[in-house]
Formats: structure tokens, C-alpha cells, sequence
């Protein structure tokens, strides 16, 4: 049987950090590895630009994630690893699907409200944001997609409009699904209420993948906990404590019973140590990979340049029978 094919993006708005390691990229690479799964990687320099943008620092983050992606082991030679926009079709796919979705159906999106919110002039780009990725993941005919949560309404938009263009223009589009998986949810160190993430301006509240050892261990020295000495798990009155326990146990590939019998006649700064020292010798290959990566931006260039034309030839063989199936 041919591999089942799993779509996946990532917006080039920052380095990776420890949340999208452990949330996404680490289950990438196991992926690639699986020979019953074809994984599709995309960085989705288009989605970055919803909100204004500095053309010279999208750049610069393009081929950062890039270095980044492949210093974590995504493997070019068994992942197709692509700048969105080097791929026309997507765009021209999201107009068909522009034309099959009504508009009250996007305004009702939960993330749409959330970020048109705090706009005055709200630019088309963020309306169309779950309209382009549902062609991300349609122009793939991708089955699977590992997302989070947070997205769970976007998939169901692109569930949702496989199924109109399956009904009025013929049966082309497998309904994608959701890749079930237990991820963890990584907190920020420095507001435990919020995910780490690439866009939070204080980089203490994040672990970047290229964070230097001394950064590592200040980062983690610096986490916001809470006052009880002793250290307990409880996510949900103590997220600080606990965030920091879910990295360890992660990290260590151990139950949080043993993670909690480890730290049981211990305190938090010991907690902190020890992690420090698990996040430092858990990056150090990653750090070693980027260093290398940079002193061979040809071969991230080429990277680029392959990556795009594999994309670029599964795109078009879509887009041919959805050319034919429309009119076109
Ligand atoms: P960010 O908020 O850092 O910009 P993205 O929206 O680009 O992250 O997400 C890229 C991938 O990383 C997604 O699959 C997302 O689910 C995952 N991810 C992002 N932040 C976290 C986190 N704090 N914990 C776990 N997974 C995360
Ligand atoms: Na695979």
C-alpha cells in the first residue's frame, strides 16, 4: 500500500523553541521514519504575513527555519520540506476554495475573532488565513494533519470544504484527520497561563533550539514558579512547577511518578538545575548541527531549491484534475 500522506506547517516568525520540539518537530522526524507515512512539511511564509511584516526579517527567519528544522533531524531525503510560496499552487488553490466558503462561516472562526479583535483595519489576509490552509493541506490530498487543539476548527474548515468541492465539482479530496497524539503542551518560563511561543517578545520566556549552555540554565533559573518549597504536579493551580516537571519528564523519557520520586527530598532550584543540565545536553547536537549549517548556507540554499520542486510536482498533478473538475 502507497504511505499515507501527513501534512504539517510551521510560520517562519521565529526560532524553534522547546514547545514546538516537543509538540511538533520531534513527532516529525519519528514520521519521516515511518515507512507507512509520507510527511509534507511546509514553512508557511505566506501565513506570516497576515499582520504587517518586515520583508528583510521574514527573509532572514525563512532560512532560519530552515537551518533549524533540519539541525532537529528533518530529513530532506525522506521529508518534503518547503517554502510555501515557491509553490504557486497553494495560492491558486485557495482562490477555488476562497470562492466555495461564505464569509459567515470564516468570520465565525474562533481565532479569526480573537485576532481581528485587537485590529481597526482588519486586512482580507486574515480572514482567508484558514482558506489557504485548507489548500495547504488539500493540494496534497494529505489524510492526516498533526495539529494541536487550537486548530481543531481550521481542519474542520478544510473537512468542510473537501466535502463542498467533493459534492458539486467531483469526488477528489480524502476528508483530512486530525494525527492522533498525546504532545505536550509546553508553558512559557516567564507566564505559565500561556504557551511558549515563537512570537512572545521576553525570549527568557522561551528555550530556543540554539540557545547557547549558560542561556539554557539562566532561562531555567529564571522560570516563574510559586512559593511551596516542595515540589508537587498539579498543572492547574501550580502551572509554573508543573510546566517545568513536564519538560523534565519529557525530556528524560520517564513517568512523572518517577520524575517525582527523583525530586521528592529535593527543592526547586535543584528542579531548575537538573533541568538546565537535561534541556543543554538535549540540545547540544541540535546547537552543533545549526553551526554547521551555517557554514554551508549552499546546502540550505539547495535544500530549498529540491524541497520546492518535489512540492511543486505533487502540487501540480492536483491541481491538473481540480483544473479539469472546475471548468478551468
Ligand atoms: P508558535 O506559537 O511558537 O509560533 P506555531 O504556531 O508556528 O508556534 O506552531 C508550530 C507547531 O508547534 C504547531 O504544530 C504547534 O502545535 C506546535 N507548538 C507551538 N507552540 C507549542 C507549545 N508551547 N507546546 C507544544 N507545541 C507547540
Ligand atoms: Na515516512
Amino acid at each position: 500500500a502507497l504511505p499515507v500522506t501527513v501534512f504539517s506547517g510551521i510560520q517562519p516568525t521565529g526560532s524553534l523553541h522547546l514547545g514546538n520540539y516537543f509538540g511538533a518537530v520531534k513527532l516529525w522526524t519519528e514520521i519521516q521514519n515511518d515507512p507507512t507515512k509520507q510527511l509534507i512539511t511546509s514553512v508557511v511564509d505566506m501565513h506570516a504575513i497576515t499582520l504587517a511584516w518586515d520583508p528583510k526579517a521574514l527573509r532572514a527567519n525563512i532560512r532560519r527555519m530552515f537551518i533549524e528544522l533540519l539541525a532537529c533531524g528533518v530529513d530532506p531525503s525522506k521529508t518534503v520540506l518547503f517554502q510555501q510560496s515557491q509553490v504557486p499552487q497553494h495560492a491558486q488553490l485557495q482562490w477555488i476554495f476562497a470562492c466555495l466558503t461564505t464569509m459567515a462561516r470564516l468570520d465565525n472562526l474562533p481565532q479569526y475573532k480573537e485576532k481581528s479583535a485587537t485590529q481597526s483595519d482588519i486586512p482580507c489576509g486574515l480572514l482567508l488565513y484558514p482558506v489557504l490552509q485548507a489548500a495547504d493541506i488539500l493540494l496534497y490530498r494529505a489524510r492526516l494533519v498533526p495539529v494541536g487543539e487550537d486548530q481543531v476548527h481550521h481542519l474542520q474548515l478544510a473537512q468542510h470544504t473537501a466535502r463542498v468541492f467533493n459534492h458539486h465539482h467531483g469526488k477528489l479530496f480524502p476528508s483530512p484527520q486530525r494525527l492522533p497524539s498525546d504532545l505536550p503542551r509546553v508553558k512559557s518560563l516567564r507566564e505559565p497561563a500561556k504557551k511558549m511561543s515563537k512570537s512572545e517578545p521576553d525570549t527568557k520566556s522561551r528555550i530556543e533550539v540554539a540557545d547557547s549552555p549558560e542561556q539554557i540554565m539562566l532561562k531555567c533559573k529564571r522560570a516563574v514558579t510559586d512559593f511551596p518549597a516542595e515540589i508537587t504536579f498539579d498543572p492547574e493551580t501550580r502551572p509554573g512547577i508543573s510546566n517545568l516537571l513536564l519538560l523534565y519528564k519529557t525530556i528524560r523519557a520517564m513517568e512523572m511518578d518517577a520524575v517525582l520520586e527523583h525530586f521528592r527530598a529535593k527543592d526547586k532550584v535543584a528542579l531548575k538545575e537538573e533541568l538546565g543540565e537535561a534541556v543543554v545536553e538535549l540540545l547540544r547536537p541540535v546547537r552543533e548541527n545549526v553551526r554547521h549549517l551555517e557554514g554551508n548556507l549552499e546546502f540550505v540554499e539547495r535544500v530549498m531549491e529540491e524541497g520546492a520542486e518535489k512540492a511543486r510536482a505533487l502540487a501540480a498533478d492536483t491541481m491538473r484534475l481540480v483544473e479539469n473538475l472546475v471548468g478551468f
